[in-house]
């Protein structure tokens, strides 16, 4: 929009997280809170976005050095939200028309919320719109005093009398005001109050003895407008966004079983009929087809699960792919880009770092795979392990198709097995070797007849 600016306030100690992170970078919903409020500032198309940083400003900046239409402002000391709104004046000199101010601190607001609010300030021709809601447990947040049907002025809780507590509808930080006249007033704004900061709501009062219009915009599902200044409230909002996630999922054909237990990132995408079983995480930029089954205790990150695929319990699957009707764990590894092929099979205590597991072939237990690359209809026994690292470099394993790796082998990269290729059990592989070839290098037996009786007669 051609006259919209959006300032963002972050400049806050955010104390009550008792953090070493600012507040604004904690996750709701697997990304940082302010990306939310970005993304929403974002879809407005607004003519400046800028950001207000003062605490930990340098760690946000630099967090935030990949959103390259985001201006910063640095407020320095934090003397409170008016103080905090003044000290984007020099970036906006010249600027008209409407600022639409956001804390970073709210991350579920709608885009659509703030285009209702921009409509009725513009259409009020108002000097300041305010977003309200009424809510269960008003605590910790501003309250909205009338006089009659009008916003009469914005008292904190902390300087609220008894009988202004008790009113619901509350301050949800977030406004429209027109840009003419909004330093003046910001500079008229006094400390007079509990915390001795300079209160962005109490522009409200002034605007309103200077008879300038303030509307509010009263909106419906407060949990939009739910701020965050504690680890209580950030596990609150994220429980929001959990929920929201699991029954778009559930409306789209995912059987949940046990919703309050699953987690399941907004940027996921998930099949009709696939399952998820409770104690799921799936967290990133994962997708998962349809008519799978995720048992108990599995994380999945960034990675893409075909159709029909199972999970089995307490897997870790990272930056890694699962092709259609492939089978893992329980307990396997996943990461690192290994690719699990169509009806390929990963069993129990197995670890795939970038590797390839071929169409097929199965890896079903104690093993290791790293840098491999292996065909189909690969046999690997229990107890293989490619050894890929000398310490110094990572090598190459090669498995052609059909091979058959007995038991407790161990592959010393590089080196490549060929096709059809069968693996004596134990043996130790260190040169390549070819197609249709048996490898082995264990030494022949030796049984001592009687050892053991003679054994117990010495200790005797
Ligand atoms: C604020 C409002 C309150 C409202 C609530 C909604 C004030 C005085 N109170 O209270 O009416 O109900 O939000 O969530 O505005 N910040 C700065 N610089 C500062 C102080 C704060 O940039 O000097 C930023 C913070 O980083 C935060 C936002 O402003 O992002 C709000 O500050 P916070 O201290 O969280 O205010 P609340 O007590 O939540
Ligand atoms: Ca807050």
């Amino acid at each position: 929009m051609a006259n919209l600016h959006v300032v963002i306030l972050a400049a806050g100690k955010g104390a009550r997280m008792k953090s070493a992170l600012p507040k604004v970078l904690h996750h709701v919903g697997g990304v940082p809170m302010i990306d939310h409020v970005l993304s929403t500032a974002n879809a407005l198309r607004p003519r400046s976005i800028t950001l207000v940083i003062g605490h930990q400003g340098d760690i946000l900046k630099a967090a935030l050095s990949t959103h390259s239409n985001v201006g910063f402002v640095v407020q320095e000391p934090q003397l409170g939200t008016a103080h905090a709104l003044l000290t984007t004046e020099p970036a906006l000199r010249g600027a008209t028309g409407t600022a639409v101010l956001l804390s970073g601190d709210v991350p579920l607001l709608s885009a659509n919320t703030l285009k209702t609010l921009l409509d009725r300030h513009e259409s009020a021709g108002a000097a300041a719109t305010v977003v309200t809601a009424v809510v269960d447990d008003p605590t910790s947040y501003g309250r909205i005093v009338r006089s009659g049907e009008k916003i009469a002025r914005i008292v904190e809780h902390r300087d609220a009398t008894p009988q202004e507590r008790a009113i619901r509808e509350i301050n949800s930080g977030i406004y429209a005001f027109a840009l003419d006249g909004l330093f003046d007033a910001l500079k008229n704004v006094a400390a007079e109050n509990a915390q001795r900061e300079y209160y962005l709501p109490d522009v409200i009062a002034l605007y309103r003895t200077q008879g300038r219009g303030v509307e509010t915009l009263l909106v419906s599902n407060a949990d939009e407008i739910r701020g965050i200044n504690s680890r209580i409230e950030l596990a609150a909002v994220s429980r929001i966004v959990r929920q929201k996630k699991n029954a778009e999922l559930m409306a789209a054909g995912v059987t949940i079983e046990d919703p309050a237990t699953t987690y399941v990132d907004p940027g996921v995408t998930i099949g009709a009929d696939t399952i998820l079983h409770p104690g799921v995480s799936i967290e990133g930029r994962t997708t998962i087809g349809g008519g799978c089954e995720i048992h108990s205790g599995v994380r999945i990150v960034d990675s893409r699960i075909g159709d029909r695929v199972t999970v089995n319990n307490c897997c870790v699957i990272s930056e890694s792919s699962l092709a259609t009707d492939s089978r893992v764990g329980p307990f396997a590894h996943l990461r690192g880009g290994a690719i699990v092929s169509e009806n390929a099979r990963v069993g129990n205590f197995v670890e795939l770092k970038k590797a390839t597991l071929g169409p097929g072939s199965k890896a079903m237990h104690l093993t290791y795979l790293g840098d491999a690359e292996i065909g189909a209809k690969v046999n690997i026994g229990a107890g293989t392990i490619t050894c890929n690292y000398d310490g110094v470099a990572k090598h190459q394993t090669t498995i052609e198709d059909g091979a058959f790796i007995g038991s407790d082998t161990q592959l010393i990269a590089p080196v490549t097995v060929g096709k059809g290729a069968y693996i004596g059990t134990g043996t130790t592989v260190r040169e390549d070797v070819p197609a249709g070839a048996l490898a082995v290098s264990a030494g022949k037996q030796r049984n001592i007849d009687g050892w053991v009786d003679k054994k117990k007669q010495k200790r005797g």
